[in-house]
């Protein structure tokens, strides 16, 4: 027998495992293994198969757990996705159980930590825009200690790539007792998070080893979007909308493989700016999120102090940080929001900041605003955030190794955080 707490450390050895939960005890012995309550009431424990092989975890060429997990992002994309769209449909069979409730919901709680809650606030844009259904998003760490209100039709989602974040689980059983469907977005197969919910959605994007969250989020912002698309489709969504939308979820692996050719750019940009202990990251509407996104990505490995804002609230005090050396990242997909961001790359750029502009392809209202222009394939609007987010989880990658860091273990942090 071995003990661990995670698949990972084991899969070299066993795929079949037993998961303890919350008050039990497990006895291993020469006569084999015995779990208990901790009142000494023997329970049953189903063996379970790891849904993960050697091969997943091992690095493959790559240097960092972090570069491979970025680069696998078109594969674990199609994984996520795979099965759930069909002839102008969504099929989320993880939905199945709480159909009812879920067709029903009038309002929506989405709930993580981190990467993960970055991911609910662009969930927040798709539900709205999609599904036109009230949402709203807390830090888990919040929401626990919240007095949340739920009523009739409250439905939660609580976001977590481990399924073992402490506050995240704290948040789901906070809201259960008050009375919501709990649903999870999970990655970890047979995580607490998972096991705890009313039903759930798995990212299916394999083990994310590297404490950077980069394959997981995009995961996890796929499957909001199809959650969003078929609560939309129940409601006032058009097929011919929804087939348009889908149509291009189909291209987004492709498009975010084009996106990961971005990577020498990526890394030269890295090296010319590492020297910079400060940097700005600005977006705004769905992009927003993604800049937030950056900028932990770049703290959280690099060390560099990095801040995400939202590019209209520069003006109400940010603006006073910007300087000739201040490296600020602009966000500037080609969505609702452009002209607006066009307008404040211009007010960076009248301060003399060194503007990065993460933009579309076939843009050219950039060039000669930006100090470097970061091209990323077109998309829809709502799926922008999926292609914007690679580059700045690349420019991150190479900030970090730049200055010498151990990418996959930056300090003071952990991959799963199972404390309050
Ligand atoms: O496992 P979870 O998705 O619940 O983890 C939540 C956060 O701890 C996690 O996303 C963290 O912010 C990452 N290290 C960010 O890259």
């Amino acid at each position: 027998f071995f003990i661990s707490s995670d698949g990972s450390a084991v899969v070299e050895h066993t795929s079949q495992v037993v998961y303890l939960n919350d008050g039990e005890l497990a006895c291993i012995g020469p006569d084999g293994l015995h779990v208990t309550t901790t009142d000494a009431i023997p329970v049953h424990k189903e063996v379970t198969e790891l849904e993960m092989t050697l091969e997943q975890i091992q690095l493959d060429g790559y240097e960092h757990h972090m570069l491979k997990e970025i680069n696998e992002q078109p594969a674990s994309l199609r994984d996520a996705m795979r099965g759930r769209m069909h002839q102008g449909q969504v099929w989320l069979g993880g939905l199945q159980v709480i159909d009812r409730e879920w067709a029903r919901c009038q309002r929506l709680m989405l709930t993580g930590c981190g990467t993960a809650w970055h991911a609910g606030l662009i969930g927040e844009y798709l539900f709205e825009e999609l599904a036109r259904i009230p949402t709203e998003v807390q830090y888990a760490s919040e929401l626990r200690y919240r007095n949340p209100i739920v009523e009739e039709g409250t439905l939660a989602v609580a976001i977590s790539q481990s399924g073992e974040t402490a506050d995240t689980l704290a948040a789901l059983h906070e809201v259960h007792t008050k009375g919501a469907t709990v649903l999870g977005l999970v990655n970890a197969v047979g995580s607490t998070i998972a096991r705890e919910t009313d039903a759930g959605i798995y990212l299916h994007v394999g083990p994310e080893i590297g404490v950077a969250s980069t394959k997981a989020f995009t995961a996890q912002v796929a499957v909001l979007t199809l959650m969003a698309i078929d609560l939309g489709r129940r409601r006032h969504l058009s097929a011919e909308y929804t087939a348009e939308i889908l149509a291009e979820l189909e291209q987004l692996p492709d498009k975010v493989a084009a996106a990961l050719d971005l990577d020498a750019q990526c890394a030269a940009l890295a090296k010319r700016l590492t020297e910079r202990d400060n940097w700005l990251y600005m977006g705004r509407g769905i992009n927003f999120p993604v800049a937030l996104e950056g900028a932990l990505k770049l703290k959280e490995i690099s060390y560099i102090h990095a801040e995400g804002l939202h590019a209209a609230e520069m003006k109400h005090g940010p603006i006073a940080l910007v300087d000739l050396d201040m490296p600020v990242i602009f966000v500037a997909a080609l969505d609702s929001t452009y002209e607006k961001v066009l307008a404040n790359i211009e007010e960076v750029n009248a301060r003399g900041g060194r503007i990065i502009a993460i933009a579309s392809k076939g843009d050219t209202r950039l060039e000669g605003l930006a100090e470097e222009v970061i091209y990323v394939p077109a998309s829809h609007p709502l799926l922008s955030p999926i292609l914007t987010t690679v580059p700045l989880q690349l420019i991150a990658y190479h900030a970090a190794l730049e200055r010498g860091h151990d990418v996959d273990k930056p300090r003071n942090l952990a991959k799963s955080v199972t404390v309050e």
